[in-house]
């Protein structure tokens, strides 16, 4: 599945009816969290300085792009993971993207065009509510 499927454009922002994707760590708890089904926007990920504004997804795990697309390009079917979003799963097998590296670094490359901290910055994105 395509990643704008559950990041839509303009903002990113994440597909309210999105499952889980195959990030399940628990912080501060033993076992897994299969609860998190919500991403910020992927603007901002990455400060005009070209590096990233923090470590990424709930569990802060990957701090790079490549790492992040390495996760999509090979989702594990962890045991009880019961909402990994069906999109991450066809035809029941996790997804595997097969990527080259020039399709991973394209992907990369995109990202970073939605470079910025406005984000944590514009009164406009403060309030969720
Ligand atoms: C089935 C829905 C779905 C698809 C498809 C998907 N994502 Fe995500 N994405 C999520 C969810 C849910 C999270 C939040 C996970 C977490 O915080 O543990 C997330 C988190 C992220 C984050 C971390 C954001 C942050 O601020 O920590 C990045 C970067 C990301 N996705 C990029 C991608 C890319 C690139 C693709 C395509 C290769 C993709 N996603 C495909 C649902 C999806």
């Amino acid at each position: 599945m395509g990643c704008a499927g559950c990041h839509a454009p303009p903002e990113f922002s994440i597909d309210p009816n999105s499952g889980n994707n195959g990030v399940i760590g628990n912080l501060g708890a033993p076992g897994i969290d299969v609860n998190n089904t919500r991403s910020p926007s992927l603007r901002d990920i990455v400060g005009t300085d070209g590096t990233l504004n923090g470590p990424l997804m709930h569990t802060g795990q990957f701090r790079g792009l490549q790492a992040v697309i390495g996760h999509y390009g090979q989702i594990n079917l962890a045991p009880g993971n019961t909402r990994l979003d069906p999109r991450l799963r066809p035809n029941g097998v996790g997804q595997q993207l097969n990527l080259t590296q020039p399709e991973v670094d394209a992907v990369i490359a995109f990202m970073r065009t939605l470079t910025g901290r406005n984000v944590y910055t514009d009164v406009r994105w403060s309030d969720p509510f």
